[in-house]
């Protein structure tokens, strides 16, 4: 469906209960801009880890901080896809980001403030114009606090666990669901209990227990609550 008045929606949530497969879909249907803010902090700690400045036992924050104008990131849609994937300084690492590497690291690196100014002033640039799906974890608290619809998704840990590891055991054929589910909980943790923007529900947020819909209900609900906005 596609009607002139253009609307900003905002989906948070926790790490792997189908945001992005949401905001994807929801864009689509709509002819709207999606925008996944999360590769957005991944890639930038994929360069912080290309450059060693970051690993499991070691973070130079500040080498980080001041190289941050040297970080130019923006999205490409992939033609055969139909799915926008993102560019580090002009190369694309899609599929880099998504990696158990960047996932175990990228929550240390989204903890720091003038890595969230940065991302959410190009976050605001890009949605200013309105038709934009955007998803993450602060669009509905800081980055679009007046968006028209705000969905706040969850679904149980387990369910969230076994989705990421078929997703990530297609390419990586030696990871684990244990792995797997302690990266989840530790990233929850750091994500909501951060100083700077941390993941919370808004009060004017709908919440969204995916656990037992398939993405075809999920979005179906999206949409009616979308409508419902429009009218
Ligand atoms: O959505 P994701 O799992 O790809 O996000 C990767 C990390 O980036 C996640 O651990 C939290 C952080 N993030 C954030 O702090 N703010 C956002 N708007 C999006 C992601």
């Amino acid at each position: 469906m596609q009607t002139s008045k253009k609307i900003t929606i905002a989906i948070d949530g926790f790490s792997s209960c189908g945001k992005s497969t949401l905001a994807k879909a929801l864009a689509e249907k709509l002819g709207y801009i999606f925008i996944d803010s999360g590769a957005m902090y991944r890639a930038v700690a994929l360069y912080a880890f290309q450059n060693k400045w970051i690993s499991d036992s070691h973070f130079e924050k500040e080498k980080l901080i001041e190289n941050l104008p040297n970080i130019q990131l923006h999205f490409e849609l992939n033609s055969s896809t139909q799915k926008p994937e993102i560019y580090l300084n002009n190369q694309n690492v899609a599929a880099e980001i998504r990696e158990i590497t960047v996932s175990s690291l990228v929550s240390k690196v989204a903890s720091i403030k003038e890595v969230r100014q940065k991302l959410v002033a190009e976050q605001r640039e890009m949605g200013k114009k309105g038709g934009v799906v955007m998803d993450g974890r602060d669009i509905g608290s800081v980055v679009f606090p007046q968006a028209e619809l705000k969905l706040f998704v969850t679904a149980k840990p387990e369910i969230r666990a076994q989705r990421r590891f078929l997703e990530l055991k297609a390419t990586d054929p030696n990871i684990t669901l244990e792995e797997i589910e302690n990266n989840l909980t530790e990233r929850d943790e750091m994500d909501s209990s951060r100083d700077e923007s941390p993941l919370i529900q808004t009060n004017d947020a709908v919440l969204l227990d995916n656990s037992d819909l398939n993405p075809a209900e999920q979005l179906e609900i999206a949409y009616g609550l979308v409508l419902e906005r429009l009218r």
